[in-house]
């Protein structure tokens, strides 16, 4: 709590900052960055798709509708670099759909299919174009980072508008097309280690962790995470993964091709066990943590938005708050915790995250570059699985170039 109340105060002394910037730099008496495009553009550059499917479904367009600030507190960015995830290709398919649509249309006021045509991608760094009259952290021209809700149009198109909240000021020390391989799977890695794992910079030393699934792009952050904090990580992965995973700090690495995991494991105990894999893992995990002490299981693999997809969102949500209450009471009662993780936007985390990068304690892992015309070819690696880090968008480079 008093790490976001420190994080909130910084800023508001900084937007104070930028407000008088720009009172003295041109804008007398005006205290909201406010884009001086006369112009109004109705188009722009994107990939969208029209209906749920497979790869087939995306479809360049030059004449996506222009994204417009809605709410005061909303800015838009151009996005010059973004990032494919495992929930961009799923979505693609029709995943959460049900959960999407109600979180864009809460009174169900809209006719099924009014989210076509979607925007995928839950990555972008970018600039700031034009500013909500609330806003006053950011003005134009500021580089920034953000990771977008996936209830929102994405970052496969020249511009994205977001809640100012959601966006934070890029880290300095990355080009654009690093830091979009950052903030979805480091915002994600944040909710579950720190909001829902309960660990931080002050209380992290000597802990130990297991992060299960550690080669992916959640897993390459949450390993720098814990390290740079002073935890002690053992990592799983599969063999051909294991240099990358111990480059990037984890202190054992057990190869999952070689055994089941809990024999390799099964005389370690540990503080927290995150877990990117899903599936069986969850029969034998919590076994490896310390009973009685606080220490925590966190699954980021659950199948909520599955439920609301086959029951509809009451049905779905009842079955999922039922399904983690047994599974947590089960495990209370064996003396360790059982949790769900989830994806949280946050600027304010993302500006941790930033300075974190800054200062050389955490960076992202890229594993290939894919230019704006090659989206398709994008999903197709991400689907392809066996991820080493991240699959980047350079969007700028060739924005004019798809047909
Ligand atoms: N709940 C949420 O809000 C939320 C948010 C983000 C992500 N997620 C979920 O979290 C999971 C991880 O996300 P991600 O972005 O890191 O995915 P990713 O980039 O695709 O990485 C998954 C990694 O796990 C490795 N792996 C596969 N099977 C494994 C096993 N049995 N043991 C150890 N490693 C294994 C894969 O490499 P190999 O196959 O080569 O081993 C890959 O490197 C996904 O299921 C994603 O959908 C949930």
């Amino acid at each position: 709590m008093m790490a976001v109340a420190a994080q909130l105060a910084r800023r508001r002394s900084v937007s104070c900052t930028g407000a008088l910037l720009l009172r003295r730099t041109g804008f007398p008496g005006h205290p909201r960055p406010f884009s001086g495009s006369a112009a109004r553009r109705a188009v722009m550059p994107a990939w969208v798709i029209d209906r749920y499917g497979t790869n087939e479904v995306l479809r360049f367009t030059k004449n996506a509708p222009f994204p417009v600030i809605q709410y005061p507190n909303e800015v838009t960015v151009k996005v010059h670099a973004a990032a494919l995830n495992p929930i961009d290709v799923s979505m693609r398919g029709g995943y959460g759909a049900a959960t999407m649509a109600m979180k864009r249309d809460p009174l169900n006021l809209n006719q099924a299919g009014s989210e076509f045509p979607l925007i995928l991608g839950r990555d972008v760094s970018g600039v700031i174009m034009e500013c909500g009259l609330d806003v006053a952290y950011f003005k134009p021209g500021d580089e920034v980072w953000a990771a977008i809700p996936p209830w929102k149009q994405g970052s496969l198109a020249e511009f994205v508008v977001l809640s100012a909240n959601e966006v934070s000021h890029k880290p300095k020390s990355l080009s654009h097309p690093e830091a979009a391989a950052l903030p979805y799977t480091a915002s994600t890695a944040w909710s579950a280690v720190v909001n829902t794992g309960g660990l931080n910079k002050d209380n992290c030393a000597k802990k130990r962790v297991l992060i299960l699934g550690a080669s992916g792009g959640v897993g390459t952050f949450a390993v720098q995470l814990v390290k740079a904090w002073g935890g002690h990580v053992t990592a799983t992965c599969s063999g051909a993964a294991e240099r990358l995973v111990r480059e990037l700090g984890a202190d054992a690495v057990v190869d999952y091709g070689t055994g089941p995991i809990q024999n390799q494991l099964s005389s370690e105990r540990f503080d927290l066990i995150l877990d990117n894999v899903g599936g069986e893992t969850e029969r034998w995990a919590l076994a490896l943590l310390k009973p009685w002490s606080g220490a925590k299981y966190v699954t980021l693999v659950t199948p909520f938005l599955r439920n609301t997809d086959t029951l509809g969102i009451a049905d779905g949500m009842f079955q999922t708050g039922v399904t983690v209450a047994t599974k947590a009471l089960k495990h209370l009662t064996k003396g360790v915790h059982y949790r769900w993780g989830f994806f949280i936007p946050s600027g304010p985390a993302l500006d941790d995250i930033s300075d974190m990068v800054d200062a050389g304690q955490v960076r992202p892992v890229v594993e290939a570059h894919y230019s704006f015309a090659q989206v398709p070819d994008a999903f197709l690696k991400v689907e392809g699985g066996h991820a080493r880090g991240k699959t980047v968008i350079d969007i700028i480079s060739d924005e004019h170039e798809c047909v």
